[in-house]
Formats: structure tokens, sequence, C-alpha cells
């Protein structure tokens, strides 16, 4: 990697500690810690759809643009990382919203175009990265636990969401109690599968973009998680004492 490309994703990585930093004091306001004082909003489907739409995009965008016009020229091994990116991608910014019963909810506009302009770079860094790639002669051991660690995150963040919406009958926005799947060990598990799946994807690609993304994710994610987990200790007097926030016996 040259050294711009380096200088970038390093200060991209740090800036990501900062970020977590910050929200360990100020819980993103979208969801139950939603404000009033976050300015003008918008349907929550569309800003979801428009912020998470962004990465696949400019993955492929700068795979395009940098490195070959008709990507025919990509190994095996970097098609299986876009496939990766994408089928996370599919799932997230377009079967997802469409699943929830978001009707009537609204999300702050300041807060989709920080969603926006952070996976306009987390996707653009990790198209460069991915394009810049030279195929490993054979698939080492860490590989095929990152590629474990993907499909397994992806799977348990999938099943915790699907547990989530289930809550809640049509007409409902109140909270309860989720219970099954991972939610038997922590309050976060839709976080914790997100999370290995990131971490999975760092360890496959390989990439300092890739190991940003993981590193981004666990800022925006734990603190979220340890928020949450307060939220409902203090809403719910029966929340079971032994579940952890969001990483299993630990956190
Ligand atoms: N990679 C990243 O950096 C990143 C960042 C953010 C999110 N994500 C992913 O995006 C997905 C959604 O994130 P999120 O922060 O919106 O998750 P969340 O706070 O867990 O909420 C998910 C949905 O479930 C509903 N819900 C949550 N707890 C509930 C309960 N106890 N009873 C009834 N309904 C409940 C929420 O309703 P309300 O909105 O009304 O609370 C919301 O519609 C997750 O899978 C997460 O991993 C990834």
């Amino acid at each position: 990697m040259n050294l711009p490309w380096t200088i970038c994703t390093i200060a991209w990585t740090a800036l990501a500690v900062g970020t977590a930093v910050v929200l360990l004091f100020r819980t993103a306001p979208y969801g139950r810690h939603s404000r009033s004082d976050w300015g003008p909003t918008l349907p929550h489907r569309m800003g979801w759809i428009v912020m998470e739409v962004i990465s696949p995009v400019a993955l492929l965008g700068v795979l395009w643009w940098r490195f070959d016009p008709d990507l025919a020229a990509l190994s095996g091994y970097q098609v299986g990382l876009v496939a990766l990116w994408l089928g996370h991608y599919v799932y997230r910014a377009i079967l997802y919203p469409f699943l929830m019963r978001w009707k009537e909810k609204r999300m702050p506009v300041v807060i989709m175009l920080s969603a926006v302009v952070f996976n306009l770079v987390n996707g653009g860094l990790n198209g460069a990265q991915i394009g810049a790639i030279s195929p490993p002669s054979d698939i080492p051991i860490p590989m095929w636990i990152g590629l474990f660690l993907f499909v397994a995150g992806l799977l348990i963040n999938i099943q915790s969401d699907a547990i989530l919406r289930s809550l809640r009958r049509p007409g409902e926005t109140g909270y309860k109690i989720p219970e099954g799947g991972m939610y038997r060990w922590v309050t976060s598990p839709n976080y914790f599968g997100e999370m290995l799946e990131w971490i999975g994807f760092a360890m496959l690609a390989a990439t300092p973009a890739a190991v940003a993304f993981a590193v981004w994710t666990a800022a925006n994610l734990i603190p979220r998680a340890l928020s949450h987990h307060a939220w409902y200790k203090d809403q719910f007097a029966e929340y079971p004492r032994h579940r952890k926030a969001v990483i299993p016996f630990m956190l």
C-alpha cells in the first residue's frame, strides 16, 4: 500500500478510537436514545437505505474507477471478498429496512449524513485496498477462521434482529425484554454478531482498511450496547442479572 493510503487509513482508525470515547459519554440519538434537539428528521426507512447503500456503491465505485473498468481482472479471492461485502449489505441496506415495521419512525438528518460520510470513506478505502491485494497461493488457517467468524457473525446478527422484530405487534412502539438466541447471554447480540463479522472480514482480507472497519464497528457498537444495557436495567426491575452487555461472559 502506498504512503497516502497508509496515512489515510491510520488517521481513519485513530478517528474511530476518538469516536468511541465521545460515544461513551454521548449516545447517538436514534432509537430509544432519540432526542428532539438534533434538528430536522426524515422517514427512518428512507434514511437507513440511503446511508447503508452508499457503502457497497463506494466499494464497487472505487474498484471500478481505480483498478479495472470491467472488474474482470480481479482474482477469485478478491471477488470472494467483494461478494461477502455485498452479501452483508444486501441484507443490511435492502432486506432489513423492509422487514422492520418503521412506518412512523423518523431519523435526524444529521445522523443520516454522518453515516453517509462514514460509509463513503469506509467503502472507498476497502474497495481501494481489496483491489490492490495479491491473492494468496493457498488459504492459510487464520483466513478460514475469518470466514467462519464472518458467516457465524452474520447468522447471529440476522437471528438477533429477527428476535427484536418479533417483540412488537403491528402498531406497537414499546420495548420488551428480548429472550432466546444469544439474548440468553447478552443484551445486544445483534451488535456482537456484527462485530464478529467484521473481525472475520479483517482476518480474511488482511488489509489495514478492513482492520479499520472492524475497529470502527466496535467503536460504534460497544458504547451503544453499554447504553442499551444500562437502559434495560433502569427500565425493567426483572431484567436478567447474569446477562452481559455485548460480549458473552465478559462485557
Ligand atoms: N457496523 C456498524 O457500525 C453498525 C452501526 C449501527 C447499526 N448496525 C447494525 O444495524 C442493526 C440495527 O442497529 P440498531 O442500533 O438500530 O439496533 P437496536 O437498537 O437493537 O434496534 C433494532 C430495532 O429493534 C427495535 N428494538 C430494539 N430493542 C427492542 C425491544 N426491547 N423491544 C422492541 N423492539 C426493540 C428497535 O426499535 P427502536 O428504534 O424503536 O428502538 C429497532 O427498530 C443491528 O443489526 C446493528 O448491528 C451496524
